[in-house]
């Protein structure tokens, strides 16, 4: 069967690739302990699944606007304008299969062959096949040589006239670095005179540590939110992955442009789902919380237990479920991230992402979303496995 270029060319995402093998090898017997999930280990809370269940009694089973129901697109502004203080309406929100689809609505809708978008180094591995599906040109800023900081300056030095777009994580996947606001006026401002769309996937706005406040592009002012998408979803703060809501926020016509490819793909999201959706979004925030804050008890032991094993270098996550050590003091034993994560597998039944899909390959992506015993065991079986 000949496969056409455009999807000949897409790499299968390898996050997705590692969580299935360690699945193979689990469901084999083996003692595999995973590290590669880019997802809560936390079932979805009861009065979530609470709501979906009673939408199936009510007969909430049909389709729904291609875009979304109205009463969740109320349910998302009304948590907007409380979280950001951005005064936004249902015009302003298109709600998708997940923020991946989001992201990829978007991109399809605003950027065309030739067309430039920068993606911040290391950046979610989905990030420049979604913008070379839209026919553009991924340009790379690389903070892998700043300690994953991103400077005003590297973002004028990669705009050229073509440039369209940038796309800011923050805090970030694979990093959980967190942009300060100082720089991120900066950015905007060079945005703004180059006249450069930006996409603010804040994803992970609910997963920050140490009392520090989420602070998204968007919220800088008027003018710089006119120019900004945000990517959002469930997924990630409610333990919801597998529910598949998502959402993009900005200009009401890209919107509607985007609700239109939408309607000529898959439609609207599962109505059921979106009724799950509102339930997390609208009732009481405890149990997400309580979610974070077991995330920050593990990230503060699987840093201090990284920092012991010789060869890896680690910059504290500010946020996220990642930490995204450096393997540059291995390099002399292993050629890249992907012979040591085989290595890991291998040799101590340890499974991590290897960095090159994220745009190094002197990292890898060690997830804390399991258990603190897991995170304590697995990471003494790659210290045995080194010495
Ligand atoms: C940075 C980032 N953006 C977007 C997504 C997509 O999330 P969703 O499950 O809503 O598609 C992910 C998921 O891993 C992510 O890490």
């Amino acid at each position: 069967m000949k496969i056409s270029k455009m999807v000949s060319d897409i790499p299968a995402s390898p996050t997705l690739s590692i969580t299935a093998k360690v699945g193979a090898l689990k469901a084999q017997g083996q003692d595999v302990i995973g590290f590669s999930a880019g997802e809560p280990d936390f079932d979805t809370p009861e009065h979530i699944k609470e709501a979906a269940i009673k939408a199936l009694r009510q007969g909430k089973t049909k389709y729904t606007p291609a875009g979304g129901t109205i009463e969740l697109k109320e349910a998302i502004c009304s948590r907007t304008r409380n979280d950001y203080k951005l005064d936004v309406g249902p015009d302003n929100v298109i709600i998708s299969c997940g923020a991946k689809h989001s992201l990829f609505n978007l991109c399809l809708t605003i950027f065309e062959p030739g067309d430039e978008v920068i993606c911040i180094c290391p950046y979610w591995v989905s990030y420049p096949p979604i913008i070379k599906i839209a026919g553009a040109t991924p340009v790379i800023i690389d903070t892998t040589t700043t300690d994953f900081r991103l400077y005003a300056d590297q973002v004028k030095e990669a705009i050229t006239k073509r440039t369209k777009g940038i796309i800011i994580n923050s805090p970030s996947n694979p990093t959980g670095m967190m942009y300060g606001k100082d720089e991120l006026e900066k950015i905007a401002e060079i945005c703004l005179e180059n006249d450069i769309t930006i996409i603010s996937d804040d994803i992970y706005q609910k997963l920050v540590f140490d009392g520090a406040s989420f602070f998204s592009i968007a919220a800088l002012s008027p003018e710089v939110a006119e120019k900004t998408f945000i990517i959002h979803g469930v997924s990630k703060t409610y333990a919801m992955t597998g529910w598949r809501i998502g959402y993009c926020i900005g200009n009401p016509e890209a919107i509607k442009a985007m609700t239109r490819l939408q309607s000529q793909s898959t439609s609207n999201p599962t109505s059921i789902a979106q009724e799950a959706s509102m339930a997390a979004l609208t009732s009481d925030q405890s149990l997400a919380e309580a979610m974070r804050k077991t995330f920050e008890g593990r990230r503060n032991i699987m840093v201090s237990k990284l920092k012991e094993i010789p060869g890896l270098d680690i910059i504290e996550p500010d946020g996220t479920f990642y930490c995204f050590p450096s393997i540059k003091g291995l390099m002399d034993r292993f050629d890249g991230a992907n012979t040591f994560a085989n290595f890991l597998l291998d040799n101590a039944l340890v499974a991590v992402v290897p960095g090159e899909g994220f745009g190094s390959k002197e990292h890898i992506r060690v997830s804390f979303a399991t258990s603190e015993d897991n995170i304590i065991k697995g990471l003494e079986r790659i210290k045995q496995a080194l010495t």
